[in-house]
């Protein structure tokens, strides 16, 4: 097909250039009727490409075709049969692709249980059941890995009637599954492979990124461009391939969940940066490679600084690793990641993406150069400097067998039970009616459904109090937690 072409950005161009105007949402039309400010802060350009899909980027039948051929050749461009844009962030696209899998199954779908709370909220709408595969645990580092092909077939052995699999690689960590291994172990049952690849758009577009799921097999993956491409916010693709998933079934599934008013601006970003992988894709992720590699050796210079590379790879551990995604334990220096991260945000302006008991997470994309990872290194180190006897509230961990709850009810049967609100020294042995779920990284600690047990309500609650953000909690003190009635 011809990358040079890009039908959605030609559009929103054809579309200035000749002066068109709706009596049609967006009421702003282009921006004339936005308050002064607003526009000052937002740009007018902003809304000046905020134009309604059809009619008005295409015709009322979209005879224009531009987002089918934009569509077309995103697939082309990663190797996937079919390609479809939305604009809620793999967040839906996870939900549409569980629907189409498994919507309807009885066997449930097996899920590994490191899934991102989108993923649960998906459980939650479908009524699905989950099958859970038990993720690698580093007691030590408090970390977990994705599961191994053997885990995944352990739980096809139990489980065989589940529609599906649904695995989450690259984890928010950059840590990957051996998706290879995966999707043969699924596809010698006949059963469809998800991945969840949020993490992972820019992974076809360089040989030294871990493996992408279309090129191993996988027959559905969805992928956030915002996250580590150059999408704005929300921008996010569903890719699918092989005779397993029925594209047009999971359009449909797509459709329940899809807004009628699809962002221009996010579907022409996923286009443009198509084409900008075809092009030149290659050279920027070598060069952002390059840039991680340079940034690592930096951090790890700081004293009680670790990056983290061996540890999160072997046998017991992740298959791959996204070396873009900077992840570095702190714990050497006394203090939590949140205390970094902290003082990164209001002494230097640096935000960063993740950051926990022990570590921080710098995610690099293309965008970064010397002077931003300078930035950071200088920060770090200036933080580190200035630390006097840290002493950070204790967080009280729980063994692995303690964060592995048991599920006794269907998430959404629990989610929508009667509930109550009990303090949080009775919710041991409760049913969990709402799900907790530090953010970052989003992998809920409890699911609706599960047994509650006392090791993860004291480690929720010790880590509140040491900085964690539990967002989805009804209490946001967590003195209390919902449960069954
Ligand atoms: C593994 C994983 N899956 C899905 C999502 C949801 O993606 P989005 O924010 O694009 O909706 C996230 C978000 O962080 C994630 O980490």
């Amino acid at each position: 097909m011809d990358h040079s072409r890009a039908p959605l950005v030609a559009a929103v161009a054809e579309y200035h250039d000749l002066g068109r105007y709706g009596f049609t949402p967006p009421g702003h039309r282009q921006g004339r009727g936005v308050d002064g400010r607003v526009l000052a802060a937002l740009g007018a350009d902003a809304f000046a490409s905020d134009i309604l899909a059809a009619p008005g980027l295409d015709d009322r039948l979209a005879r224009g075709e531009v987002l089918s051929e934009a569509e077309e050749l995103m697939a082309d461009a990663v190797g996937a049969e079919a390609a479809f844009f939305s604009t809620c962030g793999s967040s839906l696209s996870v939900k549409a692709a569980m629907l189409a899998v498994a919507g309807g199954n009885d066997g449930g779908l097996l899920v590994a249980r490191d899934s991102h709370k989108s993923i649960v909220a998906g459980l939650i709408f479908s009524g699905l059941r989950p099958r859970w595969i038990t993720p690698r645990w580093d007691a030590e580092r408090h970390f977990s890995h994705p599961p191994s092909p053997e885990q995944v077939e352990q739980a096809w052995r139990e489980h065989p009637d589940a529609a599906g699999a649904l695995i989450v690689s690259p984890s928010p960590y950059g840590t990957c599954a051996d998706l290879r291994g995966i999707a043969e172990v699924c596809h010698a049952r006949g059963k469809p492979l998800i991945v969840d690849e949020a993490w992972g758009a820019h992974l076809p577009f360089h040989p030294d990124l871990p493996t992408w799921a279309m090129d191993v097999g996988a027959d559905v993956c969805v992928v956030s461009v915002h996250k580590m491409g150059m999408g704005f916010e929300q921008g996010s693709v569903f890719h699918v391939q092989g005779d397993l998933v029925d594209p047009q079934r999971l359009r449909r599934c797509a459709d329940l969940l899809m807004t009628t008013s699809p962002n221009v601006l996010i579907y022409t970003a996923l286009d443009g940066w198509r084409r900008q992988m075809v092009e030149f894709g290659h050279d920027l992720l070598g060069d952002a490679l390059a840039l991680a590699k340079r940034a690592r050796a930096d951090l790890d210079e700081i004293g009680g600084c670790e990056v983290m590379h061996d540890v999160l790879l072997g046998v017991e551990a992740s298959h791959d690793l996204d070396l873009l995604q900077v992840l570095v334990d702190v714990s050497g220096t006394g203090a939590t990641g949140y205390d970094a991260a902290d003082w990164l945000r209001a002494h230097r302006n640096i935000d960063l993406g993740l950051s926990d008991h022990r570590r921080v997470l710098a995610t690099l994309s293309c965008a970064d150069d010397n002077t931003t990872v300078d930035a950071l290194v200088d920060g770090l180190a200036l933080w580190r400097a200035g630390l006097r006897d840290p002493s950070p509230p204790e967080i009280r961990l729980p063994a692995p067998e303690d964060l592995q709850l048991d599920t006794v009810m269907l998430p959404r049967d629990a989610f929508f039970a009667p509930t109550q609100a009990v303090p949080a020294e009775s919710a041991a042995g409760r049913i969990a009616a709402e799900q907790l779920t530090p953010y970052p990284p989003g992998i809920p600690v409890i699911v609706p459904g599960e047994r509650i047990d006392a090791a993860v309500v004291e480690y929720l609650r010790t880590g509140l109090a040491a900085g964690m953000n539990v967002p989805d909690a009804s209490d946001p003190t967590l003195e209390t937690i919902r449960v069954v009635a």
